[in-house]
């Protein structure tokens, strides 16, 4: 068992006011895949070094398989490590670097070959064990950083953007790969990424950080689907959620959102409190767009009209707030031209103007 708790880690550097980490508690389950997803500087490299040993906490303690390992070096902590710049030797040839953590063990000959054999197979290394780094492919090259990483047999696998250094092609592709590999081995993994793609489809949960706090964890697409506030709607999707000021109307009987002159069902979770102001969060892929006007629409003008292939992403005027909406490929517009918007009231999200806080996360 190698589940790792993390209580309320607290980190400050030296010379700095606000601290990377500002009292995380977090818990990775044995086997789990966890990914840190968040903007740049909100404390994911922080936090992974902690746990790896190479970072001392302020307060706060991490326990790794049921030992209180706060105290001790990274080289004790049983755990195998990824980085962004992937050092791997390049006077060495593939079959000694991915060896490397075994040899520096004194493990025997015949076992190094055996598992150097396997972490090969399953990265798809064996035709090149011989060849130097310089005459390998950079997602070769990050195959071997990780063949080296998992061969060792580590309780945890700790992963810092291993997949940054990669072109948008090889990094879906090795995002893929690694999906599969991990899967496979079932290492207790924490993976840190900016990508909140990469996280979306890598995680078997998700933690978002903001300044050092953790905003929401859960499943991905729960996260995806009921985002815990604005900032995490924002953050994750391509587009981010969209957030609109509406009003709480009662007409027969029913509750509805007013949004600019035109109003729409409310969820039912959000209650009864007419007159309230809310943020109303919708998913741009949950919003039905109609050439013509109907029941229950709100009317909207289109802006900009961005084919993605799959779809097409419409930018529309909404009340004057500008909402991303997206259209089947099939769906045939202009800029200028007005359209209807129709949305599931259980697809919409109701946020607190005031802290932005959800009012109903419901799934
Ligand atoms: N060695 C350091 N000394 C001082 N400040 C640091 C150091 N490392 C990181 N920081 C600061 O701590 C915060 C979190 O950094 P980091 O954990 O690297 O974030 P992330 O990995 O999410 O980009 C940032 O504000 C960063 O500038
Ligand atoms: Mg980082």
């Amino acid at each position: 068992m190698a589940e790792i708790v993390l209580r309320n880690l607290v980190k400050t550097y030296p010379g700095t006011r606000s601290p990377a980490t500002d009292d995380i508690s977090l818990e990775v389950r044995d086997g789990e895949f966890l990914v840190l997803v968040g903007p740049s500087g909100c404390g994911k490299t922080t936090l992974l070094r902690m746990i790896a040993g190479l970072e001392t906490p302020d307060s706060g303690s991490v326990q790794i398989g049921g030992r209180d390992v706060t105290e001790l070096p990274a080289r004790l902590r049983g755990l195998s490590m990824v980085f962004q710049s992937y050092a791997i030797w390049p006077h060495m040839r593939v079959r000694q670097n991915i060896a490397f953590g075994l040899a520096m063990r004194k493990t025997p000959k015949a076992e190094i070959d055996r598992r150097v054999g396997e972490a090969a197979e399953l990265l798809h290394l064996t035709d090149y064990l011989d060849r130097y780094p310089a005459q390998l492919s950079g997602g070769q090259r990050q195959r071997v950083a990780v063949a080296r990483a998992i061969v060792t047999d580590a309780d945890v696998l700790l992963m810092d953007e291993p997949l940054s250094n990669l072109d948008a092609l090889l990094r879906m592709e090795f995002r893929t790969e690694l999906k599969r590999i991990v899967g496979k081995l079932g290492t207790t993994t924490v993976y840190v990424t900016h990508d909140q793609a990469e996280a979306l489809s890598l995680g078997d949960r998700i933690a978002v950080l903001r300044e050092g706090r953790v905003a929401q964890v859960g499943p991905p697409l729960e996260v995806y689907d009921s985002p815990a506030d604005e900032f995490v709607g924002g953050f994750l999707g391509a587009p981010p959620m969209n957030f609109l000021p509406a009003r709480v109307d009662r007409a027969d009987g029913r509750t509805r959102l007013r949004i600019g002159d035109r109003s729409t069902a409310a969820p039912a979770t959000l209650g009864d409190h007419p007159g309230d102001e809310v943020t109303v969060g919708v998913r741009a892929e949950n919003i039905e767009v109609f050439d013509a006007d109907g029941p229950d629409r709100l009317a909207a003008r289109v802006e900009v009209v961005e084919p993605t292939g799959a779809a097409i992403l419409l930018t529309v005027d909404l009340a004057g707030r500008q909402l991303k909406v997206q259209a089947p490929p099939t769906f045939r517009i202009g800029p200028g031209s007005p359209v209807w918007l129709a949305v599931d009231p259980e697809r919409l999200r109701c946020y607190d103007p005031a802290d932005s806080s959800a009012i109903t996360v419901s799934g």
